[in-house]
């Protein structure tokens, strides 16, 4: 009722001619919550949307510790008198009404508090499984900064999570997480180049970068139902002089049925800029800075405003100077009406991005008559990597994403919408709809045991107890060459600590003691910058516990170089055989390999699509101080099976481990990794070579000669001597069990890398069983004499499901066991129940 009330008013008043009801566009989200983050009563903003206070939103927020700071200034809007300051990490969780498209829209100011200067403040942000901002620094930034996401939410819970870095604080002054209607984003779109059909926008998340209202005025919320700023052209345009702007009263604009004006309101497409001297016939063209890691999607909205009949106007579209759209008739797509709105979505890939984004409109080269071009508005939309990442890497904080805050200062004045209504606060109870989406796929085990770990920096931080660690705004950091010069003492040979086809890797020392791995490229490496740079984006994102983390590289003077965190233990292999150090218990040895696991199975479910390793060896899984395994190595060797660029052909891995399927079809799935995984764990339990020529004909394969061992039931034979005895025979042969399952023939037998892990924690808590009895009995009857303990399954007791997936990096529990897969195998539940109750 409000609303439709409060546009018919706007529209009579500044329009006096009538106005068809099809101009006004009216949406009421059902989820809708706004927070003037550390208010103590609700801020009056222009368009009277009721933000809460800070008091009505804490049933929202979990965080050990928050500081609430406010200023006294003139500010462009009342939300930016106050913020909230996290000095540890801290979740906001929303229960949303609806799937879908959602606008998560986070408003900063950096203010200047006597005891936290927000300018400096250092932080990540994330959205469930995407990650919007990675290490985002304000700087010396003085004006509000509004980060405009589109995140399609297949998930119940909306977590909005701040991790401050290191020694930092994370801030927010408001938030906004609000519904979009379903007709906003449309799965289908047009690729380039060539020019062809794409399907999969909804796979993505999206964060507005520019929001163009081409010729026209700034638009403010006050005057876009959905809430958007539209700001003009004018900064943009390459040359002024050949462009000219053109409006007209919305009342002329008429939205077909397949445009509505909730994709853009009729104020946008009743103004556009066009060619500026129709006889001189150039182009129109704009210029816009983005982040060349990053595929973009461009929406284009035309309205011919401009011609006095049908089938006058037609021009081309240029994307980067090539052809995108080719000869747009837009009275022929209106149905040969005028002034009928038009959009078009085209996805551009990054890389067709050497040097920013560069859209044009322009005559046709023939001499059609009349000679012109036009453009109504335009949106940039970043597009989320296949690693669920829309943190840019290379992303200045300002200056690059500088479309909607910079300009916008007025914009964010205004936050009119009239929606109005106000909303039952505490009432978040209602039911999920559900919908015939993937929610419910993203609600399963891999989802939840194994998200991205934003911002795990524990390794920049180490050692270096001042804040020296100049890390740039994106995901890792920029060494320049002298950086690494020095840290590797001009790239000794002394300090070689690896060497692999990639070219050698060097211990190096940085920010005065943090030991880190430089792997610098051979100059006959393959890969070229251009890759070498995609390289660094894909790897910076995927941060996991069991993951050797990326920390920084190098790309000066042609030199490809990457810093990864240094892992102090070396390599798993050489704690099993040929260093003569201390030998692994089973139980250690077990957790490796679940830590490697873990690591695996992210890599080929945690990404939107799936990272083939290629070369799962023993050598590639590295171990920490702690003797956490980390899986070092991937995302070079390749990603996606589909990914096109990489189709070689030439099969790669190591022998021993290659799964032979692979080798004869060279086809490459995850189930190359399971069989090289399977060949790990015969080498942790046998602890010899996968290969080793020396020994006779029959032995010299790992995999075969295990196998065949374990077939005859007699693996126990060929263990690793160190571990007779104190390896529970029920967890040898659970791992041994598993084993096998990796080493099938076919890839289609192999089971998933979850499955896998499942198998092996159930092994570890065999182990543990069996290990805790062992003390038990010794310390109950020494004198007893070693009796062969065996496990006691208990009788049945019922299994709690509603145990929440806990943390995903806390191993084990049988919650956790419980969500691996959908394994019907009760009675082994029973067991754990048991096991751990003990
Ligand atoms: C603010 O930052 C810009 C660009 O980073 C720099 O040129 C300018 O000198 C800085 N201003 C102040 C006052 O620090
Ligand atoms: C936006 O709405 C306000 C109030 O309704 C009105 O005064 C203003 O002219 C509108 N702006 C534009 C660009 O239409
Ligand atoms: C417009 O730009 C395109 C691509 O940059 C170019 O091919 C074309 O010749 C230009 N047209 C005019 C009239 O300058
Ligand atoms: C961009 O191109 C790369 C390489 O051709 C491809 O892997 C990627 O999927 C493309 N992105 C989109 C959104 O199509």
């Amino acid at each position: 009722m409000t609303i439709l009330l409060v546009l018919f008013l706007y529209v009579f008043v500044s329009c006096p001619v009538s106005v068809s009801a099809s101009n006004v566009a009216s949406f009421t989200p059902e989820d809708n919550i706004l927070i003037d983050c550390g208010a103590n009563s609700r801020p009056q903003v222009p368009d009277g949307r009721a933000f809460k206070t800070d008091q009505e939103a804490s049933e929202y927020l979990k965080t050990k510790n928050d500081v609430q700071v406010s200023v006294s200034a003139i500010v462009p809007s009342p939300i930016y008198l106050n913020a909230k300051v996290f000095p540890e990490e801290a979740t906001y969780s929303f229960t949303l009404k609806r799937p879908g498209y959602h606008w998560v829209r986070l408003h900063f100011f950096a203010m200047k508090d006597k005891q936290y200067d927000l300018q400096q403040a250092t932080f990540s942000v994330s959205v469930n499984r995407y990650a919007l901002l990675h290490n985002f620094k304000i700087n010396n930034n003085s004006k509000p900064v509004l980060k405009e996401y589109l995140l399609n939410m297949n998930d119940p819970t909306l977590t909005l999570k701040f991790e401050p870095m290191k020694n930092s604080f994370a801030f927010i002054n408001a938030i906004e997480v609000v519904s979009v209607p379903d007709s906003l984003i449309t799965d289908e779109g047009t690729s380039l180049f060539p020019v062809n059909k794409f399907s999969g926008l909804t796979k993505h998340g999206y964060q507005v970068i520019y929001r163009i209202n081409m010729g026209g005025p700034l638009i403010t919320s006050t005057n876009d139902t959905l809430g958007r700023t539209w700001i003009p052209d004018a900064d943009y345009l390459e040359e002024k002089n050949s462009a000219k702007e053109v409006s007209t009263s919305v009342s002329f604009i008429r939205y077909p049925m397949t445009v509505t004006p909730l994709i853009a309101p009729a104020t946008v497409y009743s103004t556009l800029t066009e060619m500026g001297d129709a006889g001189k016939a150039s182009n129109v063209s704009w210029k816009f800075n983005v982040d060349r890691a990053f595929d973009y999607l461009l929406r284009m909205h035309f309205c011919d405003i401009v011609s006095k009949s049908v089938n006058e106007l037609y021009f081309n579209v240029y994307i980067n100077g090539r052809m995108a759209i080719s000869k747009l008739d837009l009275s022929t797509l209106g149905g040969s009406r005028l002034a009928v709105p038009y959009y078009k979505d085209i996805v551009v890939n990054s890389s067709l991005f050497s040097d920013g984004l560069k859209v044009q409109v322009g005559p046709l080269n023939e001499d059609t008559g009349k000679r012109n071009a036009i453009l109504n508005g335009l949106e940039v939309m970043k597009m989320s990597n296949s690693a669920d990442s829309l943190a840019g890497e290379f992303a200045a904080e300002d200056g690059r994403e500088s479309g909607l805050s910079h300009k916008g200062v007025m914009a964010v004045v205004g936050f009119a919408m009239a929606f109005g209504a106000s909303l039952g606060l505490g009432a978040m109870m209602y039911k999920w709809k559900k919908r015939p989406q993937d929610w419910q796929k993203r609600n399963s085990f891999s989802s939840w045991l194994l998200p991205l770990h934003v911002g795990d920096h524990s390794v920049l931080s180490k050692g270096s107890g001042s804040q020296k660690t100049n890390l740039c705004t994106g995901l890792g950091r920029h060494f320049t060459l002298a950086d690494l010069q020095e840290a590797t003492k001009n790239f000794d040979s002394s300090v070689i600590i690896g060497v692999g086809g990639f070219g050698n890797v060097y211990l190096g020392t940085i920010d005065e003691g943090t030991q880190v791995a430089v792997k610098r490229a051979n100059p006959q490496s393959e890969q070229g910058i251009a890759e070498f740079n995609t390289e660094i984006q894909m790897l910076s994102k995927l941060r996991h516990r069991h993951l050797v983390s990326l920390i920084g590289y190098c790309d000066e003077n042609d030199e490809m170089i990457l810093v990864y965190e240094y892992m102090s233990n070396g390599p798993f292999r050489d704690h099993l055989y040929g260093k003569n150090l201390p030998p692994l218990s089973w139980k250690q040895r077990l957790q490796i390999c679940i830590g490697a696991a873990r690591g695996l199975h992210y890599l080929h479910t945690g990404t939107t699509q799936g990272i083939i390793h290629r070369d799962v060896k023993t050598t590639n899984i590295l171990l920490d101080d702690a003797f956490v395994a980390k899986v070092a190595d991937f995302g070079l060797s390749k990603d996606t099976p589909m990914g096109q660029t990489h189709v070689s052909t030439a099969v790669k891995g190591s022998f021993g481990y290659l799964d032979p399927e692979y080798f004869r079809t060279q086809q490459l799935t995850e189930k190359s990794d399971v069989y090289s995984f399977g060949v790990v764990l015969l080498e942790s339990l046998c602890a010899r070579p996968a290969i080793n020529p020396q020994l006779p004909r029959e032995q010299v394969n790992l995999a075969d000669w295990a196998m065949q061992w374990k077939r005859k039931d007699l693996l126990e034979k060929v263990i690793d001597p160190h571990l007779v005895g104190s390896i529970n025979p029920e967890s040898m042969k659970k791992f041994a069990e598993a084993a096998e399952k990796c080493l099938a023939e076919s890839g289609v037998d192999r089971p998933p890398m979850g499955d896998v892990l499942w198998h092996l924690e159930y092994a570890l808590q065999l182990q543990e069983a069996f290990e805790g009895k062992l003390e038990d009995e010794t310390k109950s009857s020494d004198a007893s004499g070693a009796s062969q303990p065996s496990i006691v399954v208990a009788s049945a007791t019922p299994i709690n499901n509603n145990h929440p997936v806990s943390n995903p990096d806390d191993s084990r529990g049988p919650a956790e066991v419980q969500a691996i897969g959908d394994h019907s195998e009760t009675a082994m539940f029973a067991q754990f129940q048991s096991l751990n109750g003990r």
